[in-house]
């Protein structure tokens, strides 16, 4: 049995517009998305904002009702038997608030393993091993309100595995954090896959989604794009080779020229404090470089690298000029 099941699952917003022309607006936030995951297997879904993983999640966190299609979460309905998924699972979603910042963290705990119903000879053990799981030992009579957020962060996984469930939705769950923030979350993620739970993890980072998922699902507009393994993802990429080009403000006009050489598969510029970097995607490799230059004489031009494609690369083919 697949730990979960999705299929062909839709939702339309309908948000009212106008207070005196009242009309009705439909925003098809999920338009057709099938996907399984295996138990134990840790499953991105990645895709730009607006993309529809959130609503994805909260279809399959039985919080938002399907439009059409349907899902199974550990083999149950998440419609039909809601009540008996919310027990099997476990979810956060990033940012979120929902912690009582004037207890401690031991207490928060406590608190919310009480509302969960679990044993309290259970809690008490299961407590302390959980502050330990997600690297916040010791630091359980502290005050919430004094953590950094990649603590509390932290502690919104020890308190969504106080019922010990098998599957967890972890919605974006390092926006927000601090980079070293990030990488502890990440390791407890790591943690996680290694007792064999099953995780569907959303992001929009490539990177993030490389390094932790067995197989990951690219969406778009609310549909799936791309599914396979980050390795097999990235032999989309394989026949390319990418030109990084440092550059201060090049003109309009120079980045129509690059766009229009015959072997620029594509062009993306990510700013990165006062220096642009453009990437120029191409099949012909460091041959490309005097053409690349030529295209950019007169611009005020840095380091120039050729490198081979990483998934963020296969991500920017696949979404096109979403990314
Ligand atoms: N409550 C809502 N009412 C209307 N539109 C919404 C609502 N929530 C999300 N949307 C829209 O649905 C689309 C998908 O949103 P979301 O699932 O949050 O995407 P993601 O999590 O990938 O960023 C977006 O266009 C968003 O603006
Ligand atoms: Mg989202």
């Amino acid at each position: 049995m697949n730990a979960i099941e999705v299929n062909h699952l839709r939702r339309v917003y309908r948000a009212q517009i106008g207070v005196f022309n009242r009309s009705i607006k439909e925003v098809v936030a999920v338009d057709d998305i099938s996907f399984e995951v295996k138990q134990g297997e840790l499953f991105g879904l990645l895709g730009p904002n607006g993309a529809g993983k959130t609503t994805t999640v909260k279809m399959l966190t039985t919080l938002l009702i399907p439009s059409a299609g349907s899902a199974t979460v550990a083999g149950v309905d998440v419609v039909k038997g809601a009540n008996e998924v919310r027990k099997k699972i476990g979810f956060i979603f990033g940012g979120e608030r929902g912690l009582y910042w004037r207890l401690s963290g031991d207490d928060n705990l406590r608190y919310f393993a009480s509302l969960y119903g679990v044993d309290p000879s259970v809690s008490k053990k299961r407590i302390p091993y959980l502050m330990e799981l997600v690297g916040l030992k010791g630091r359980g009579n502290e005050r919430v309100g004094g953590y950094s957020r990649g603590m509390k962060q932290r502690l919104h996984v020890a308190r969504t595995l106080l019922h010990d469930p098998d599957i967890l939705f972890l919605d974006e769950p390092t926006i927000g954090l601090d980079p070293v923030g990030a990488r502890e979350f990440r390791n407890v993620i790591l943690d996680l896959q290694s007792q064999k739970k099953t995780i569907l993890l959303t992001t929009h980072y490539m990177f993030e989604a490389d390094a932790l998922s067995d197989r990951i699902a690219i969406i778009n507009k609310g549909c799936v794009i791309a599914m396979d393994t980050p390795s097999g993802l990235k032999k989309h990429v394989s026949d390319l080779s990418v030109v990084e080009v440092e550059t201060f403000g090049a003109s309009e006009t120079a980045l129509e020229k690059l766009r229009a050489l015959p072997f620029v598969d594509s062009l993306s510029i990510e700013d990165r404090e006062q220096k642009q970097i453009l990437l120029v995607q191409t099949t012909r490799g460091a041959e490309a470089v005097p053409d690349v230059m030529t295209a950019l004489e007169g611009q005020r031009v840095g380091r120039v690298i050729v490198r081979e494609p990483t998934l963020e690369d296969a991500y920017v083919r696949l979404v096109g000029g979403a990314a």
